[in-house]
């Protein structure tokens, strides 16, 4: 086995480490495959007899084996079987120098998960450097998420997706002409400005998902479709505002503009969403029970289903990160503390949390007022929600989430 330090990358790698690449063929074809003397930065090159391969794997221990070029004979990808063998291997990207003309790959190798075959005959040192490269970008792409599924529709987008499409409200059915502005209140028209305003902050909390899930596609998928849900909620409390002649200065959507800090465990990013939708679910809920407005009324009831809704999928994708790791369970039920105690100084929410130069934040207290038992309902729901993360039925009150950190901790 030879090792060679090579020369330049044209796209630079987000991840510091070295990154090997091994050239596998049978020890008397070794030179044949024309490996330039040196490829690129951070990046080591083997040479590998084919009937050591096994023994090179071992080897390599907790390194990781970014790209395999490996020539075998047709119909026999022995190598690509020894390395796929070992699933910690699942993410080395592989491809097939033969000697026979370019071709499809068989099924055989698809199942095997090679990239591509090289016609090695033909193949000059660059040709070859190009297909290390575009190995060593696949294998970047991969990344190291450890819920990326083998197969696409193995995410759990795949499968919450029919429930969350099939439970969407029609635009259709809201007919802003048949308000009875005579029926409403000052305080409701009050709130509904509040609400509008207060709905501009998940358009951020968008912008961060898509920063904060970018080295995968399940969750990300999913917030699309949330995000989109959400912008109606601003646009439809502002065009009933318009039709009551109240227009919603454009200011409150751009004092939100500014993206809130990322969080540092995903699933406390979606536990603090957990309690945000189950809070505003509550109070749309109630909101809509209270008005004698029906249009109103229609809109704050299909606000309050939505964010149930919401409610439910943040947990099926916490439910998941905190199944794959106890760490994300802790961190879970730390970032619950921290949101449903001590309410002394109000209701915490991440719209008047981040944005306390936007009005939110108190149009937020004047809605806790105008229906103070809201919150203890939303809350009590969250720690259902608790109970089924952890698998644990004594989580009942913030008093017990401590005591479950305290146990965790000690
Ligand atoms: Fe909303
Ligand atoms: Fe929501």
């Amino acid at each position: 086995m030879q090792t060679k330090i090579a020369p330049a990358v044209s796209s630079p790698s987000p991840e510091r480490t070295v990154n090997r690449v091994a050239v596998v063929a049978p020890r008397g074809e070794l030179g044949a495959v024309p490996l330039a003397g040196a490829l690129w930065p951070a990046v080591l090159a083997d040479r590998v007899a084919a009937e050591t391969f096994d023994d090179y794997l071992d080897g390599l221990g907790g390194e990781s084996l970014a790209v395999a070029l490996v020539l075998a004979a047709p119909g026999d990808p022995g190598a690509v079987r020894v390395l796929r063998m070992r699933p910690e291997r699942a993410r080395t990207r592989v491809y097939l120098l033969g000697r026979e003309a370019a071709r499809l790959l068989a099924p055989a190798e698809d199942d095997l998960d090679v990239e591509g075959i090289a016609e090695l005959d033909r193949l000059t040192p660059e040709a070859l450097s190009q297909v290390i490269e575009n190995g060593l970008r696949a294998y970047r792409a991969l990344g190291a998420n450890p819920l990326i599924p083998e197969y696409y529709l193995d995410a759990t987008y795949n499968r919450i997706f029919d429930w969350f499409e099939t439970t969407k409200w029609d635009w259709r059915e809201v007919d802003l002409s048949q308000i009875r502005r005579e029926l409403l209140t000052e305080p409701e028209i009050d709130i509904l400005q509040e609400s509008a305003i207060i709905e501009f902050g998940t358009l951020p909390g968008a912008h961060n998902f898509l920063r904060e899930w970018a080295d995968e596609y399940s969750f990300s998928s999913w917030a699309l479709s949330w995000g989109a849900e959400e912008a109606r909620h601003s646009l439809v409390q502002c065009r009933y505002l318009h039709e009551i002649g109240i227009e919603v200065r454009a200011k409150h959507a751009m004092y939100k503009r500014e993206p809130y800090p990322m969080g540092e465990n995903r699933a406390a990013t979606l536990m603090m969403n957990i309690i945000s939708e189950s809070r505003a679910a509550e109070y749309y809920k109630t909101l809509a029970r209270t008005t004698r407005e029906p249009v109103l009324r229609k809109i704050w009831r299909l606000l309050g289903r939505d964010e149930s809704r919401h409610a439910r999928a943040f947990f099926v994708f916490c439910k998941e990160l905190v199944d794959a790791a106890e760490e994300n369970a802790v961190a879970a039920v730390q970032m619950a503390y921290v949101w449903l105690a001590d309410r002394r100084g109000g209701v915490k929410h991440p719209a008047g949390f981040f944005y306390p130069h936007s009005s939110s934040s108190s149009g937020l207290r004047r809605i806790e007022h105008y229906a103070p038992v809201m919150t203890d309902i939303a809350d009590r729901k969250v720690l259902a929600m608790i109970r089924n993360l952890l698998g644990n039925e004594s989580a009942r009150s913030v008093g017990d989430l401590k005591t479950y950190l305290r146990g965790k901790v000690a």
